[in-house]
């Protein structure tokens, strides 16, 4: 199959409702990363999103929508706090867990009982699913695995040739997911940490409403391996694949911002003596700091922006990651960076990328 990359346009758009109408799938722009869509209500168009990611069949696919009427397609009911959740921040990067309707497939939701649903704010990706009248099922346009797609590019690079259309709307403003929040139960619950801080849920839901659950984001030093895989067998599906990952090895480096440039400095120097070839990817400030030092020769580094700057990291975060793709690099070593605020969703993807293999300095 050829992969066209069309420009988002009513052209574009018309082309992607009529493959989408025929029950084929069609990658397009949202403010944090691509999608990949088909009609939620088709088991067999959705089969065909599964197939092209190469995703687990039990890891569900969120659905998107137009606009707060259309959730009504896919969900049985709205609690008052996701209506409240909806009215605060939505189009936005919130999916809120809510009770499946029958209507949708098994398959869409893994067999569970409850849907992620969201409302992008793109206006020509909304455009596209109004026209279409469909709720879309679409999860990130990437390999199941790989990093998430933050540009029309990075969805071709990995779906070439296995889907007919990406609807291109240049770089994606936010650069990571939505922030996923359970509504079914008495509090609510951040299962996937995202563009929505904790801090912006407690402001609508009240101080002590809102918990974190997630392994990767709560693992500290002290946690003995036991006690991660009990924990392990307890998270939600979204946490229990290989996510976001480079394709070379990846340390994540976690501790304080001073001391940052030490830790880097002496786990490049070793990794360098154990024959690697090290990709660093980091802030603008460690970079030169490590430049300076003359640790960074036969090194390649990649920025992700400058130090603090969250918004900007997040945006850049995923172009990083892939960026080692193409360069020999058989390591790589990332900064970590405070879990406050937006800083929660770098973290828990930069964990995530380096499946949990971490180095902690004080
Ligand atoms: O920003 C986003 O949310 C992007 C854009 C494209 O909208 N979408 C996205 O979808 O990140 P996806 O499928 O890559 O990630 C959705 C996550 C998955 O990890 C899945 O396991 C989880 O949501 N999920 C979906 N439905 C669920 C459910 N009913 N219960 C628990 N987790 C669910
Ligand atoms: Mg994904």
């Amino acid at each position: 199959m050829e992969t066209q990359i069309q420009t988002i346009s009513d052209n574009s758009i018309n082309t992607a409702l009529e493959i989408l109408q025929n029950g084929g799938v069609v990658a397009f722009p949202t403010e944090t990363v691509y999608g990949l869509g088909a009609n939620a209500f088709d088991a067999s168009a959705v089969g065909k999103i599964f197939t092209a990611k190469g995703r687990p069949a039990d890891n569900p696919l969120s659905i998107l929508v137009a606009d707060r009427a259309m959730m009504d397609l896919v969900a049985v009911e709205v609690p008052e706090i996701a209506e409240r959740l909806i009215e605060a921040f939505s189009p936005g990067p919130l999916t809120l867990i809510l009770k499946r309707r029958q209507e949708i497939p098994y398959i869409v939701a893994g067999g569970l009982p409850t849907i992620g649903v969201r409302i992008p704010q793109h206006e020509g990706t909304l455009d596209l699913i109004r026209q279409s009248g469909m709720p879309l099922a679409a999860p990130s346009a990437n390999t199941s695995g790989r990093p998430s797609p933050t540009s029309a590019q990075a969805v071709y690079d990995d779906l070439q040739g296995k889907i007919p259309l990406i609807l291109d709307g240049g770089s994606c403003s936010l650069g990571v997911e939505s922030t996923i929040v359970d509504c079914t139960q008495e509090k609510l619950k951040i299962i996937r940490p995202g563009f929505i801080t904790l801090d912006q849920l407690e402001a609508i839901a009240g101080v002590g409403q809102v918990e974190l659950v997630g392994v990767m984001s709560s693992i500290a030093e002290d946690v003995t391996m036991e006690e991660i895989e009990n924990l392990e067998e307890q998270v939600s599906s979204q946490e229990k694949y290989l996510h976001y990952a480079p394709k070379a090895p990846m340390t994540l480096l976690e501790g304080k911002q001073e001391h940052m440039v030490e830790a880097m400095s002496d786990e490049l120097n070793r990794l360098k003596l154990a024959g690697k070839l090290v990709g660093v990817v980091a802030s603008d400030e460690v970079i030169e700091a490590l430049v300076n030092k003359g640790d960074i020769l036969s090194c390649s580094c990649i920025s992700y922006g400058k130090q603090g700057d969250l918004m900007g990291i997040a945006a850049k975060l995923y172009d990083a990651l892939r960026g080692f793709d193409e360069k020999m690099v058989t390591a790589i070593l990332a900064e970590g960076v405070s879990d406050e605020g937006l800083g929660a969703a770098v973290m828990n993807r930069l964990r995530k990328a380096s499946n949990g293999n971490s180095i902690y300095f004080s």
